[in-house]
């Protein structure tokens, strides 16, 4: 820089020039970017002057750097003022768009609950599982042999009436009971068997309390000196802690081929404990599920001595269930996948 006087045209233009963008400069940002620019030590317009300083002749340098320094000053004052301006309008219109109107009623999460049949699968499991229960899974398609014939149903037994078959070919079929997967178990583990087997049967079947396709729970257990007591204990444990304190059975004779006694297991009415309501159809008793000793023809047909083992069974509705704890009339509501029906239904 020859002169001082080239120095002060210099400043005036640099004057005007940030004059000119401050006024038109639209953000804090935009201030910071520009002052950020005009101080670079490089090529920045006033940072650069300050750099010039040691090229400056000694008797000069006094001068030059007092201009340099109020320039410096000046423009600081600017851009500090438009900042501040520019940064209260900025908040100002960030609050106006971020305000929340506090009395405004609360948007409800909304929240997935598992489906009513999986809660009662996953609470009788765990009540058989402490009581050292494994479990075994099955398949849906079976054979007419381990759906039937091993259970002691053979062909043209009148019990196959009882269940109305869905037949993929003469072998195949939908199972149409868990049981079918007591064959599968006495037939590869040796007692002591301790096993539950929940999973969906098919049955072409369909009214308000029964669907084609629904969930069961196949319960055995085969070891020495097993009996109907046994099996009276153990569901006496189930039905109190899936139904309420005090709740137990009854049992009643029945007939399945594949147990021998047979028994028909009720519950003492968990809603009226006893005295008569519609649920209990004014009996006390509610019909939860069928049981009895295995029938030493199914032990032996899968190689189980029953001279020195024997064992009892019992299949649960988990459907059934369901319907009952929940006060669900019409099995077809657990099946329709209406969100208004299952998302009332959280234990
Ligand atoms: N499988 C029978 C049904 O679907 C239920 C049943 C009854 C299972 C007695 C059993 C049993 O294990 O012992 O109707």
């Amino acid at each position: 820089m020859a002169d001082l006087n080239e120095l002060s045209s210099k400043l005036i233009a640099i004057k005007d020039e940030i004059t000119s963008q401050l006024k038109d400069i639209a953000s804090s940002k935009a201030v910071y970017e520009y002052r950020k620019t005009l101080m670079d030590a490089k090529n920045g317009q006033i940072g650069s002057l300050m750099k010039e300083m040691g090229k400056i002749p000694n008797e000069l340098k006094a001068e030059y750097g007092k201009k340099v320094n109020e320039i410096k000053n000046w423009a600081q004052a600017q851009f500090d003022a438009v900042d501040a301006r520019l940064k209260e309008a900025e908040m100002k219109k960030r609050y106006e768009s971020e305000s929340i109107d506090v009395t405004l009623p609360a948007v409800k999460p909304a929240k997935g609950n598992l489906h009513p049949n999986t809660q009662v699968r996953n609470q009788i499991v765990d009540i058989f599982g402490s009581m050292g229960f494994q479990i075994f899974e099955g398949t849906e398609i079976e054979t007419d042999y381990y759906n039937f014939t091993a259970l002691n149903i053979p062909q043209d037994h009148p019990a196959r009436d009882m269940q109305d078959t869905f037949y993929l070919s003469p072998q195949f079929l939908l199972r149409t009971q868990t049981s079918a997967g007591q064959i599968h178990v006495m037939e590869t583990q040796k007692p002591p068997i301790k096993i539950i087997s929940p999973g969906k049967v098919f049955r072409s079947d369909d009214d308000a309390t029964h669907s084609p396709m629904f969930t069961q729970m196949e319960g055995l257990v085969v070891d020495k000196g097993i009996s109907l007591c046994d099996l009276q204990g153990m569901l006496d444990v189930f039905v109190e802690k899936i139904f309420g304190e005090g709740v137990h059975t009854r049992l009643r004779p029945s007939y399945f081929p594949f147990t021998e006694p047979s028994v028909e297991v009720d519950v003492s009415c968990f809603q009226c404990h006893g005295k008569g309501c519609p649920l209990c159809k004014h009996t006390g008793w509610i019909e939860v599920l069928g049981a009895g000793v295995v029938n030493k023809k199914v032990l032996e047909g899968c190689g189980i001595d029953s001279n020195v083992y024997s064992g009892i069974a019992f299949g649960i509705g988990i459907d059934r269930i369901a319907m009952l704890k929940y006060g669900i009339n019409n099995i077809k509501l657990l099946f329709e996948s209406d969100l208004r029906v299952l998302g009332q239904i959280d234990d």
